[in-house]
């Protein structure tokens, strides 16, 4: 199996998919590996690391004549794709669900196509799901973006000046990057607060230190749950309507009401808030508005990690650092790419792990009907799949 590694093309995209360590593991199962000239620079990777580690630095249109596997960060650019010849195996982050067009231009090359994205969330496959490994760096540079912004530090300090109180932090959304943002700003010194729709994150945000503000239950209706009696069961299953595959649902208005209800304080007082919160398949949720960044302390700052599913904050404005009443709105995308060598470094285990399992060092198994290969196959010799 000849596996390509091509130089990201996307505007300020650092990273690499594969780094010389994994190439050489993998030269040692047998494949064979071709990068392109320049791909590590910018994540820290040179190419006589590649070539000491064993690939053949390539042009780009070498790389793609010699490969039968095509490795990417990013979907591939329009470009690209057209030079993408049949037979082909395009691996790479493609968000296909609001990527149609390029899926449809990727199908009539008649190659074929795996979404790094679309990894099941399943304990088996822990070890490809890059949305995780990446979600928790973005989470780590989030505080890190944030302190830097600040004017205060985090942990209470007592000098001969005066006592420096802990700056506090307030984080919505506790999944991955939220619990990676909760972990780093405690371990800073700041007094964290965090909330999510999901109960069960409760005690996963206690466990790291953080206080978890819980948005009050409305009394579930009888027509909201089948069962005329509300039985502790029926509670629980109620509770559990808030997740569907450990994701986060959609939340009613009346939810957002006493979400806000609940964290206003917490707002007001928080020196940094961090909004991770995502829906799959949706619009990032609208969790605080003009009116709450009004009410918020002058100098503090927002880290939109949302920004590109339309924001958490509804002045966000992607890839801009904004500062409007008082406050600073950081909208960056991609915090990942910002640590581009560690970033590369998981990216590269995962698709690793992920080469192994759909292949051997001879060739794909195409193992329709497995689950991992059912949910990351999006085209198949240019047939796109119903997934
Ligand atoms: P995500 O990136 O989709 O969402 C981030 C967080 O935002 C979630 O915790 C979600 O509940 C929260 N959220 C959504 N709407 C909200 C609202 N209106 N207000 C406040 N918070 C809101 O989620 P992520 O980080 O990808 O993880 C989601 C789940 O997947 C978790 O249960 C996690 O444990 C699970 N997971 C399982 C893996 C595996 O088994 N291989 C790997 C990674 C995650």
């Amino acid at each position: 199996m000849k596996i390509g590694v091509l130089k990201e093309t996307k505007a300020n995209e650092r990273r690499v998919a594969l780094t010389p360590v994994v190439v050489k593991s993998l030269i040692s199962k047998g494949y064979k590996i071709f990068v392109e000239k320049g791909a590590g620079m910018a994540s820290a990777f040179s190419d006589e690391s590649y070539s000491e580690a064993g690939a053949q630095l390539n042009s780009l249109s070498e790389v793609i004549s010699n490969s039968e596997i095509l490795l990417g960060i990013n979907p591939p650019e329009y470009d690209l794709i057209k030079r993408l010849n049949e037979g082909k195996v395009w691996i790479s982050l493609l968000y296909h669900k609001s990527n149609i067009d390029l899926i449809k231009k990727m199908s009539e090359r008649k190659i074929s196509t795996f979404s790094m994205d679309a990894i099941p969330r399943i304990s088996r496959a822990q070890n490809m799901d890059v949305l995780s490994s990446q979600a928790n760096l973005g989470g780590y540079k989030a505080v890190i973006l944030g302190a830097n912004e600040l004017g205060k530090i985090f942990p209470l300090m007592m000098t001969a000046a005066g006592t420096i109180t802990p700056a506090r932090v307030l984080i919505f959304g506790v999944g991955v990057a939220g619990l990676q943002a909760i972990a780093t700003a405690k371990r800073l010194g700041a007094v964290v607060e965090a909330t999510d729709v999901r109960p069960e994150t409760k005690e996963q945000a206690e466990s790291l230190g953080a206080k978890f503000i819980q948005v009050e239950e409305s009394k579930p209706q009888t027509n909201q749950i089948k069962d005329t009696i509300i039985t502790p069961e029926a509670l629980k299953k109620f509770d559990e309507s808030k997740s569907e595959g450990g994701y986060a649902k959609e939340v009613s208005e009346d939810y957002k009401q006493r979400q806000k209800e609940a964290v206003n304080t917490s707002l007001r007082q928080a020196d940094l808030v961090i909004t991770t919160a995502l829906v799959p398949g949706k619009k990032a949720p609208l969790l605080i508005t003009e009116e709450q960044v009004k009410q918020m302390k002058l100098g503090s700052v927002i880290v939109d990690m949302a920004a590109e599913q339309g924001g958490n904050c509804e002045l966000t404005k992607t890839n801009e650092i904004l500062e409007i009443h008082g406050v600073k709105i950081i909208g960056k995308t991609n915090l990942p790419g910002e640590l581009a060598t560690v970033a590369s470094e998981l990216y590269a285990k995962n698709i690793s792990a992920f080469i192994s399992h759909l292949s051997t060092s001879v060739g794909f198994k195409w193992e329709m009907e497995e689950e991992i290969t059912k949910a990351t196959l999006i085209i198949k010799d240019g047939k796109i799949l119903n997934n």
